[in-house]
């Protein structure tokens, strides 16, 4: 741990790369997969399970927690970490995003945006400026520039429009953000999927010398490999010494060939949502635990996990549970899949450093691509 925020590279693989982010409150082995804790709860999972299936770090949400308590509550209660119990470190996403797939009544400008509540319908704005004072109240560890998102497909001079408001934006929210040694502000490469634009975002941004980047705008309609080739014209113009973090992505096989293009950092509802919809994610594929054939079955999800989650209780038992819509059939099932994410990423991680992960990824994706069980 170190007083500054810094990123190593340890080992490479191809375009994957291993390494290591020292903050203050914590290191952060990537390629590293955040776990959702949108409104200062992972769903369904208490911190020190979180913890104890490998996380060492959460995402927190900007837009939740301003309507709901309150960044400057959150702050009175001595910030999120102390408030959640995480005293470990959180990336929050600056809200962009949120805003523009949950809210109502929204109106951008140069400015920033205004929008109307999905909880109560009360009227906000949040400018880029605000947005990193927000994160600020929250104590975030790692802070996203403002930034705005454009589904797929988009126009062309819609993607582009918003690409270059983004860098705006960016450039304000690095103003704002200053100078915070143990933090860092993170650009975000949007560009739809322009390669051009794409390239344009990301030379603009690695110019501004921010700690870390992340790619914004993808898995948001398009198909997997227009995202994969994103990634490639997108990486090999970001500094090699920053991290690099694909928001919202993805599933286990995204994951892979993400990493394989040099990504570091990821998250994604996919499984704790999941988790509290029945499905477990399991080395061999996917499991539905309310399809009628799980009735019978005494097996666990997975007899070599070591989450007692995936191998102390029975598919009849976690069918039960969800067919009777028991709280506990949502936890087991988000340890389950939360557990087996993070061993995902453990395995991914030591591929690298034996310089196997071509081979590692082969048998992972065609296991995921077997489906269920
Ligand atoms: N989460 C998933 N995609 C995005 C994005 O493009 N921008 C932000 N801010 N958050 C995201």
């Amino acid at each position: 741990m170190t007083a500054d925020f810094s990123f190593k590279v340890l080992a490479t693989d191809g375009n994957a790369r291993r390494g290591e982010i020292s903050m203050p409150r914590g290191v952060v082995r990537t390629p590293a997969f955040m776990p959702v804790g949108t409104g200062g709860t992972v769903k369904a999972m208490y911190m020190d399970q979180v913890r104890g299936v490998g996380a060492d770090i959460i995402l927190g949400n900007t837009y939740h927690l301003m309507l709901r308590p309150g960044a400057e509550r959150v702050a009175r209660q001595g910030g999120l970490h102390d408030f959640a119990r995480w005293p470990w470190p959180i990336l929050t996403d600056s809200g962009g995003f949120q805003v523009m797939s949950l809210s109502k009544l929204r109106k951008l400008n140069e400015q920033g945006v205004t929008f109307r509540s999905h909880i109560d319908g009360a009227a906000y704005e949040m400018s880029p400026e605000r947005s990193i004072e927000i994160q600020g109240l929250l104590d975030s560890d790692i802070q996203m520039q403002l930034d705005e998102c454009v589904a797929l497909p988009a126009k062309p001079t819609e993607i582009e429009r918003a690409m270059e408001l983004s860098l705006r934006w960016a450039d304000r929210c690095k103003t704002a953000f200053g100078d915070q040694p143990g933090k860092a502000m993170f650009g975000i490469v949007q560009g739809g999927d322009m390669p051009d634009l794409r390239v344009r975002s990301a030379q603009a941004l690695k110019a501004m010398e921010l700690k870390g980047y992340a790619v914004g705008g993808l898995a948001v309609g398009e198909p997997q490999q227009v995202m994969l080739d994103m990634l490639e014209v997108t990486c090999p113009e970001l500094p090699q010494e920053k991290p690099r973090y694909l928001m919202g992505v993805g599933t286990p096989d995204d994951i892979l060939k993400s990493v394989m293009r040099g990504i570091d950092m990821f998250d994604c509802v996919m499984p704790t949502r999941a988790g509290r919809h029945g499905l477990a994610y399991t080395r061999r594929g996917k499991i539905n635990l309310r399809n009628a054939r799980h009735a019978d079955d005494h097996r666990p999800l997975d007899e070599e996990s070591d989450c007692p989650a995936a191998r102390d209780y029975s598919r009849a038992y976690l069918h039960h549970l969800v067919k009777s819509q028991e709280a506990l059939g949502a936890m087991l099932l988000t340890w389950n899949n939360l557990s087996y994410y993070q061993k995902l990423m453990a395995d991914i991680r030591e591929a690298i450093s034996a310089g196997a992960l071509t081979e590692r990824a082969a048998t992972i994706s065609e296991a995921w691509a077997r489906g269920d069980l």
